[in-house]
């Protein structure tokens, strides 16, 4: 009988949205998720989105939404083809609630993700003497206390949470990639982001192990993307030291090694959990990994523009990422098509480079234990 409801609702979707779509191939009932802009589908729009007001209008949304719907992105994010795959709606950003006097229904998931969120809070940043204005003071632990908040409505008694949060998929991130860009954008070295590494992993760790103990057990905890190859990054470093530079990618070896430090310690945080709460499921997700397929072989994922170039931005400068002129602001232009680019706006990938990330994790090929491989009943 569910297999057969599955199988209808996996062919109207084929029908109604044809191959715009990620096929249906998990069955996950609802999704929860934390993080920053790499996932944000509303709640910075909704709260904070002063700092950067170009994300209220296109050229953001335009490839999929046709208008901006507060993510970071021309059009879906990873987190939205995750949603596709498990035959869900897109994750509603949780600050809808108080947009709407709490009248939104939260059973199929909710979306704690802010852009520009850092895993660790203004003071720590502060302590260490970087005075940066952060474009939010949304933090890891206010997103956790934002679960909290919504957990009551989303089931009462422990055997009705066990009951629910089994069918549950809970995304814990990306989140610690601001912890690092605040500070080299900041123009700091790249060793002083580095110091930085541990922090984050110890909150990213704390953070999961706090929501398995709130009743998840099912939890991707994505690493780092390689911010070596990202256009702003790429700018900000430019060198004429061709040596740091990687000769498969031209992506910048000095930062891709943060980003690399901080998966590795992640992947041993991950499982001390595992030994810790054997019940759950406690899935590595390789943001790197597949990323890295299209930036060592662009061309044969469709990417024809210049890989590292952002598709919005400015003109100027090796990468079109030159922070005068940031995307949809004065000066910008778009590029013709964007899915011939994997960079959209200087920091954030378009909806082709999501997409292809998202399949590698869907596919299993980039989740470790696999995503795919669950027996969800
Ligand atoms: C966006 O516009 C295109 C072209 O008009 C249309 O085919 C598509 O369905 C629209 N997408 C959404 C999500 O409304
Ligand atoms: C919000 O909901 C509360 C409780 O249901 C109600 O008393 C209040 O009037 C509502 N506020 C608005 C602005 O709708
Ligand atoms: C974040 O918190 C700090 C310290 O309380 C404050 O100065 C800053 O304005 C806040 N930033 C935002 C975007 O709310
Ligand atoms: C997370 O860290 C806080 C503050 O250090 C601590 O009080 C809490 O017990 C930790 N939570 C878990 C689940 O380890």
């Amino acid at each position: 009988m569910k297999i057969n409801i599955l199988v209808i609702v996996a062919f109207s979707y084929l029908v109604v949205l044809r191959s715009l779509m990620v096929k249906q191939t998990l069955n996950y009932e609802s999704i929860f998720n934390f993080g920053d802009s790499l996932s944000d589908t509303g709640n910075f729009l909704i709260s904070d989105n002063v700092n950067f007001p170009a994300i209220r209008k296109p050229p953001y949304g335009e490839t999929f939404f046709n208008r901006s719907t507060g993510r970071f992105c021309d059009g879906r994010l990873i987190i939205d083809f995750i949603a596709e795959a498990n035959g869900l709606p897109y994750v509603t950003p949780y600050l809808q609630s108080v947009q709407t006097n709490f009248s939104v229904d939260f059973r199929k998931g909710a979306n704690f993700a802010v852009a520009g969120a850092t895993a660790n809070e203004f003071n720590f940043f502060k302590e260490r003497g970087l005075s940066v204005t952060l474009l939010t003071n949304k933090t890891l632990d206010i997103q956790l206390d934002w679960f909290k908040k919504l957990k009551p409505s989303l089931c009462k008694t422990k055997p009705e949470c066990e009951q629910y949060f089994k069918k549950s998929l809970f995304f814990v991130g990306e989140i610690g990639g601001n912890d690092y860009n605040y500070p080299l954008l900041a123009f700091r070295s790249y060793k002083h982001a580095m110091d930085f590494v541990p922090f984050v992993i110890n909150k990213i760790i704390n953070v999961t192990s706090a929501l398995i103990e709130e009743g998840a057990v099912t939890l991707v905890v994505p690493g780092n993307l390689p911010i070596g190859c990202s256009a702003i990054l790429l700018e900000r470093f430019s060198d004429d030291n061709r040596w740091l530079y990687d000769s498969t990618n031209q992506c910048f070896k000095p930062l891709n090694y943060i980003a690399k430090l901080h998966n590795d310690k992640l992947k041993k945080g991950l499982e001390t959990l595992r030994q810790k709460y054997p019940h759950a499921k406690i899935i590595y997700a390789d943001y790197y990994g597949s990323a890295m397929q299209f930036f060592n072989s662009p061309v044969k994922y469709g990417f024809t523009g210049s890989v590292l170039k952002a598709c919005c931005g400015g003109k100027d400068g090796r990468y079109n990422a030159k922070p005068s002129v940031r995307c949809g602001g004065k000066g910008s232009t778009t590029c013709e098509n964007p899915s011939t680019y994997a960079n959209w706006d200087g920091i954030h990938l378009t909806e082709a480079a999501n997409r292809h990330i998202a399949t590698g994790l869907i596919s299993g090929r980039f989740t470790k234990p696999s995503l795919n491989s669950l027996q969800v009943q």
